[in-house]
């Protein structure tokens, strides 16, 4: 039985459902020494600002029970450079989707047009959920209308595919993933860092030197997933579902829960396989379910949920 990977994320037709997620990756050069980066969905690259960027001074990185806590603030060579390291993915024929990141609607702006410039850029993902830098990030992510005025700015300065990343740190996500969308987002994806903290007991302050960072890691799977199923029920544009999967089980989670693609982050830094093991997995469910697409399952945990409350 020939089995159909491939799903539409706006105007972009992925060979298969699986991406790294940005900041994890750095732009592949790292993980090409472990595997042809051509069997990937989608290459999603670091966060990408105007100006380089040093990030946050150290400690950055804490381990904490199911996870980590980051707070490297968008550590970047800036656009202009970043582009020289998009052109190396070139030859792997898959898209590659920047990570746009800024402080102000302007640095946006510039950002994408750029990289307008670059063949090898497919679509941009739109950082408005980043918990680590003081300007910009998150700031734009937490309230509707202000998610809703930037991606409203960005919409006619591309005609490629523009994904809205957004953030759990909110009360209502569903709020903001309905804004970004009415304002034009092709797609969004769920979820960013959780805002969290560690306290060094014995020094009796903070770990991280920026005292907050972002958790990632299975410990917010379930928080991903409930956001992901809400989401997808409340827009009609593709998500892309994150934080926490580390193999095939948890990314078919997502994707019932109503994803139509998955991102892996931190399990790239245990498993640098993990992406294509997660791809194999995934052939793997849908071959002993019986499925002829991976289409077949997005959303089908919700639907089939819905049909048992109906049927009560
Ligand atoms: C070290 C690190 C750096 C990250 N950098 C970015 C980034 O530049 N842009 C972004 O949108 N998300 C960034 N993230 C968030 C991830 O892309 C992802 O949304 C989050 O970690 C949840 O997925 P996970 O649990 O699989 O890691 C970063 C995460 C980590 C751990």
């Amino acid at each position: 039985m020939t089995l159909d990977l491939t799903v539409k994320i706006g105007n972009l037709l992925l060979k298969n459902p699986v991406m790294p997620a940005s900041g994890c990756f750095g732009y592949g050069e790292e993980y090409a020494a472990f595997y042809d980066l051509s069997c990937l969905g989608a290459i999603v690259v670091t966060g990408t600002t105007a100006e380089p960027r040093p990030g946050n001074p150290p400690a950055r990185l804490v381990e904490t029970p199911g996870g980590m806590l980051n707070a490297i603030g968008l550590q970047n060579p800036g656009v202009e450079a970043a582009c020289e390291k998009i052109r190396r993915l070139q030859p792997y024929k898959t898209p590659v989707i920047v990570n746009v990141a800024g402080n102000t609607v302007e640095e946006y702006l510039q950002v994408i047009k750029v990289l307008e410039r670059e063949e090898t850029v497919a679509a941009y993902e739109i950082n408005i959920s980043c918990p680590n830098v003081k300007a910009g990030g998150m700031a734009f992510g937490t309230e509707p209308g202000t998610a809703a005025k930037l991606v409203a700015a960005l919409r006619p300065a591309t005609s490629k595919t523009l994904i809205v990343k957004l953030s759990p740190n909110v009360t209502d996500i569903v709020a903001v993933a309905k804004a970004v969308e009415t304002a034009g987002a092709d797609a969004v994806s769920l979820i960013n860092t959780l805002l969290g903290m560690a306290i060094d007991v014995e020094q009796r302050r903070p770990v991280l030197a920026n005292l907050t960072g972002g958790l990632s890691g299975p410990a917010v799977k379930p928080v991903a997933l409930r956001m992901v199923w809400q989401v997808s029920a409340a827009v009609n544009i593709p998500v892309i579902g994150m934080g926490g999967i580390s193999n095939a089980e948890d990314a078919v989670s997502f994707l019932l829960a109503g994803a139509s693609a998955v991102a892996i982050g931190a399990a790239n830094f245990r498993n640098p396989t993990v992406c294509p093991e997660v791809i194999a997995g995934i052939k793997d469910y849908l071959l002993r379910h019986g499925f002829q697409s991976v289409r077949e399952i997005t959303g089908l945990a919700r639907t089939e949920e819905e049909k048992r409350r109906r049927a009560k």
